[in-house]
């Protein structure tokens, strides 16, 4: 039978036969080192649960919630981005909060997009970005995701041969994979480009305060006029540690906010009300919770940057996310991404992403996740040092055939 249109847009996952791997080695004993999922490990801050606990207790947060928010978390999002950008945002018309920030981009998607839309996509880049709008009907058209002196040409270039004219330009800085980040100078020259063409621009800012050399990566809507074209997402995840708990938030453009606020209406009732609170607070402490998790993943970049080149393996090191994307060391390139992440979980007990896995422009990558303490991390340079010792015989038992095409 014929698979359904949907679910034929949506690939197998990638990750997916790596995981396999995993799974089967550690099912045969092996202590796999887990850099490849973006999972935050550290736990959620003591006095954000304990809110938790406390509210959880009264039976009036038991009931449906808000689906755009309650109001006091929208207020809190909004001295948020007062504090950290400068920037004024209406809580009433300018903020939605969302269950997590995927699915804001992905409602977002579901309700701006009619069929054939053309939007513009960083490649390689974190997946709901391009299947978001892949599985609302619309197309994708890759962009470079350096945000260098090629960027305006390439944004030029791909609104003079598209058709339809793109809808929406996806920006992602500091970029996950990439780790790359912009600058305030970079989003005036694309809302300057995004103004003049009416084209919508969607920044996902989940790495806001996960950054490392003493710049605090910039909004897009510290930009004057950036309201009139771009929303922008961020997240609870990885800024306090609450992966699970699914909270995150859309700003901006009141016309896109609107759009997102009305999907939402007929999806969901909101995050589960004490989550809200919690949040609430979380967003209105003082920020050392934040500080504290930043100089975690600080530590293990620096220690993973060190140990990693002293094994033979140089990596350059990210300035922002949780993220080092590697280049694969010159010997085993020719396999490509996922190849050559099967062999470190087989022969060196390390899992890391495969970069194909964020787009065919990954390949030549894999992702290594700051999501393992300071010691393992030592310990996957050491079996690394290992694995490269061995590199001809390796390669001398890969099959031909596992080379990319
Ligand atoms: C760039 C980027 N955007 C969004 C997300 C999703 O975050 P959330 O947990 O808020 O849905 C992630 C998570 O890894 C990410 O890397």
């Amino acid at each position: 039978m014929e698979e359904f249109h949907k679910v034929r847009r949506l690939p197998p996952y990638v990750f997916e036969q790596v995981n396999r791997l995993k799974a089967a080695a550690r099912t045969g004993g092996a202590d796999i080192i887990d850099l490849g999922m973006g999972n935050p490990d550290l736990p959620t801050p003591k006095a954000i649960v304990d809110k938790l606990v406390d509210v959880v207790r009264d039976p009036r947060t038991h009931r449906y919630s808000s689906s755009k928010g309650i109001p006091g978390l929208r207020k809190a999002q909004a001295n948020y981005y007062a504090r950290r950008f400068g920037v004024k945002l209406n809580p009433d018309t300018q903020i939605v909060a969302t269950l997590g920030s995927k699915e804001g981009f992905a409602n977002m998607a579901q309700a701006i997009t009619a069929p054939g839309d053309v939007i513009l996509c960083p490649n390689p880049t974190y997946p709901i970005h391009a299947f978001g709008f892949l599985m609302a009907g619309g197309v994708i058209r890759s962009m470079q995701v350096e945000p260098d002196e090629n960027f305006i040409p390439a944004l030029e270039r791909a609104i003079r041969h598209s058709t339809p004219k793109p809808l929406a330009l996806i920006l992602n800085y500091p970029s996950n994979p990439t780790a790359y980040v912009a600058t305030l100078d970079f989003y005036k020259e694309v809302v300057d480009y995004a103004r003049k063409n009416e084209l919508l621009i969607l920044s996902d800012l989940a790495y806001s305060e996960i950054y490392f050399d003493g710049n605090p990566p910039p909004s897009v809507l510290e930009v004057p006029g950036a309201m009139d074209v771009a929303v922008e997402f961020t997240s609870m995840s990885k800024t306090f540690s609450m992966p699970g708990w699914r909270m995150g938030f859309a700003v901006g453009n009141e016309r896109l906010i609107a759009a997102l606020t009305r999907v939402k209406s007929y999806l969901d009732y909101g995050a589960f009300t004490p989550i809200q609170v919690a949040a609430t607070a979380a967003l209105n402490s003082d920020g050392a919770e934040i500080e504290e998790v930043r100089a975690v993943y600080h530590r293990r970049r620096d220690v993973m940057v060190d140990t990693f080149a002293r094994a033979g393996w140089e990596i350059p090191a990210p300035a922002a996310t949780m993220f080092a994307w590697a280049p694969i060391p010159a010997a085993f390139r020719h396999l490509g991404s996922l190849e050559f992440s099967k062999l470190l979980v087989e022969k060196a007990d390390v899992a890391v992403a495969p970069g194909i896995g964020f787009g065919e422009h990954g390949d030549d990558y894999v992702r290594l996740a700051l999501v393992e303490n300071e010691h393992r991390i030592r310990q996957a340079a050491r079996s690394i040092k290992r694995f490269l010792g061995t590199t001809g015989e390796t390669l001398d038992n890969v099959t031909p055939l596992a080379a990319r095409r």
